[in-house]
């Protein structure tokens, strides 16, 4: 199949492009590279450096190209962030897609793999998180996701679109070629083993938390895992022709102070902490239930924490 993915310079595109093209299929990513890094720009892939919001830039790929099926990761993605700039989640995240959903359903493509997020949940009622659960995003980058989200069951509905969701929860790890580069990065896991590596300090967001230590807690998934969950997403919209909505994660909660200390006895490095005010639209505990993913899709997760925090160390080393 001919494969368009956006955002294919980004640290998840960037792995789900590796694998997408390991299953023989061919990629085009297209990218602004405005969070996107050059480094991670698959060589057998088509690069088409292009923004979203630019209708006519998306629709003159699908005029050249016969795209078969999209993955769609482009979009800005930092919750605390979005709390403070609001619109900019907005305009780029739902505008881009529009345009995108605009362009397929112009040229007749009818195949999304869609990165929703946990965030659409915001401060949940009940652990582990299913895909019923009640959707209260509490800063606008999650509800940027949800508004795409019904955006597409609509789209599904007026145009055959069909799309599957997969509502990431906490993407981490690397695989050998490809991995986390975010500038600045603000991710827990790499900003750690950065503090490692240049014997920095990483702060904790909130040690006064309703959870077991006062720290947030987050349902870590391998980034490899969360890239086969999409190889299987494409087959089912290949073959079910219907559209579906998952939640992606590992179904295992750990917290900041946890994480920390599991990158401690891996890395056997000392690394310093201090206790910070708690972030913006940070809710306490996300945790996903992996139930429907697993019976529909067959999906299941092959990796653990330490292998995560392993990978990303492993590649953390090698980045200059
Ligand atoms: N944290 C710290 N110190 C830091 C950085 C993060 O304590 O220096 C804490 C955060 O407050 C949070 C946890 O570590 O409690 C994880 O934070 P990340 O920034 O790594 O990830 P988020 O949970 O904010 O967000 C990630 C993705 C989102 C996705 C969400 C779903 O970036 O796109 O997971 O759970 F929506």
């Amino acid at each position: 199949m001919k494969i368009l993915v956006t955002g294919g310079a980004g640290y998840i595109g960037s792995v789900v492009t590796e694998k997408i093209l390991q299953k023989n299929h061919s990629v085009f990513i297209f990218d602004n590279l405005s969070t996107g890094n050059k480094k991670l720009i698959n060589k057998k892939a088509v690069f088409i450096k292009g923004d979203l919001l630019n209708g006519d830039e998306i629709r003159r790929v699908f005029q050249k190209n016969d795209i078969d099926a999209v993955f769609h990761f482009a979009a800005f993605s930092q919750a605390g962030e979005s709390v403070k700039n609001p619109q900019k989640y907005y305009i780029n995240n739902v505008i881009g897609t529009l345009n995108l959903l605009n362009a397929m359903r112009d040229f007749n493509v009818r195949k999304i793999i869609f990165s929703g997020s946990a965030a659409i949940f915001g401060q949940p009622k009940k652990i582990p998180i299913d895909e019923c659960a009640e959707k209260n995003p509490t800063n606008p980058y999650g509800a940027s996701k949800l508004v795409i989200e019904d955006i597409l069951d609509q789209y599904d509905e007026s145009f055959g679109i069909k799309f599957v969701s997969l509502r990431y929860f906490n993407a981490a790890g690397a695989v050998e070629k490809f991995g986390e580069i975010h500038d600045p990065e603000t991710h827990l896991i790499p900003l750690i083993l950065k503090a490692a590596k240049l014997k920095k300090t990483v702060e904790i967001f909130g040690t006064d938390y309703d959870t077991l230590d006062g720290s947030c807690v987050r349902d870590y998934i391998h980034v490899d895992d969360l890239a086969e969950a999409h190889l299987l997403a494409l087959q089912f919209l290949v073959k079910r022709k219907k559209s579906e909505k998952f939640n992606l994660g590992s179904e295992k909660g750990f917290s900041v102070i946890e994480i920390i200390d599991k990158c401690k006895k891996i890395t056997k490095i000392d690394i310093k902490t201090k206790n910070s005010g708690r972030r913006l639209g940070d809710p306490a505990i996300l945790v996903a239930s992996s139930k429907k993913i697993k019976s529909i899709l067959g999906w299941k997760r092959k990796k653990n924490i330490d292998d995560m925090i392993r990978d990303a160390w492993n590649w953390e080393r090698k980045q200059n």
